[in-house]
């Protein structure tokens, strides 16, 4: 599904002495089955903007449309919970949100809130524990005996089992060591590709918004500053410095070398082999001797 914001802005506590605004004037189209990145500093309105994706929050100006629903500020909304469905939110730290006896009783509580039989349910919960990369035997333990990486993984495989169509992710990554990162980063690139499935992530990793994301959204104060891709985003590291924010490594590695041998490469590379691939003519023109 499709989804839009046009002229959305929020204000948390509106109209009391506390009222906050979050965001302002926000334009986005997210394409069905795309893979978007959303960067920003820390309160620039990341996960208020997450929250609208499934009405958690309703904007307090302008319109979001999610698919075929359109959600006006100040119209009452019902029926929201087909939107709960369709769209999965993996908030930051989702471990946190465990709470049943066994993995399989928190992979199922979802689906059974919303209708699903208990033996569909049950089916469901043995599907997405392999998606996320764990065994069936796991179903049966408390979610509590489980490592840190693991309880992450059960807790990804209670959004999924919801059969979501877009699934949002605020950091997923966040307090897992680079091996641990760089695993479930890979396991939401495989579910993005065989499910077809909207991704949407949250990321301080600049790494990773360059390496899965087709389409980056710059957050600044509320704002949107930039939408585009992670080549462009990332070929004006002085915008995202002067916000507080890093490029990818291999990024700061080409400056410093067009910069220390007086060349300029054939385009910002976004990955290692990119990189080797560009520099290798430089090389042959006797840099390397420099
Ligand atoms: N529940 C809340 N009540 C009041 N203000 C909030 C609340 N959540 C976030 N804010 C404020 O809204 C702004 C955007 O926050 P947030 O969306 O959490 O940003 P980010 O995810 O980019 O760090 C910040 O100024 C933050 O302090
Ligand atoms: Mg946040």
């Amino acid at each position: 599904m499709d989804i839009t914001f046009e002229q959305v802005g929020f204000c948390y506590q509106k109209n009391s002495p506390f009222e906050t605004r979050a965001l302002q004037d926000v334009n986005v189209t997210i394409e069905s089955g795309s893979y978007t990145a959303i960067i920003g500093h820390t309160g620039s309105g990341k996960s208020t903007l997450l929250q609208h994706l499934n009405a958690l929050l309703l904007p307090t100006e302008g319109t979001v449309t999610l698919g075929d629903r359109v959600i006006k500020a100040g119209e009452k909304q019902k029926g929201l919970r087909d939107l709960r469905e369709r769209v999965g939110i993996v908030f930051q730290f989702p471990e946190a949100q465990l709470f049943e006896e066994t993995v399989e009783k928190d992979i199922c509580f979802g689906p059974l809130n919303f209708g699903v039989s208990e033996e569909d349910a049950k089916a469901r919960a043995r599907k997405v524990i392999v998606e996320v990369g764990l065994t069936e035997e796991i179903l049966t333990r408390s979610p509590f005996e489980l490592s840190g990486g693991q309880m992450r993984r059960v807790a990804i495989a209670g959004v999924l089992a919801m059969d979501p169509r877009v699934l949002v992710l605020d950091e997923p990554t966040a307090g897992l060591d680079p091996n641990g990162r760089k695993e479930i980063m890979e396991m939401f690139a495989t579910l993005h590709q065989t499910k077809g499935l909207t991704t949407i992530l949250v990321t301080h990793s600049m790494e990773d918004a360059a390496a899965y994301a087709e389409k980056i959204i710059l957050m600044k104060a509320g704002t949107v500053q930039q939408i585009a891709t992670p080549r462009e985003i990332f070929s004006e590291p002085d915008v995202l410095t002067d916000l507080g924010l890093s490029v990818p490594d291999v990024v700061h590695f080409q400056r410093r070398f067009e910069e220390r041998f007086a060349v300029k490469l054939g385009k910002t590379c976004l990955t290692i082999d990119e990189l080797v691939g560009e520099m290798l003519p430089h090389l042959g023109k006797g840099v390397a001797s420099q």
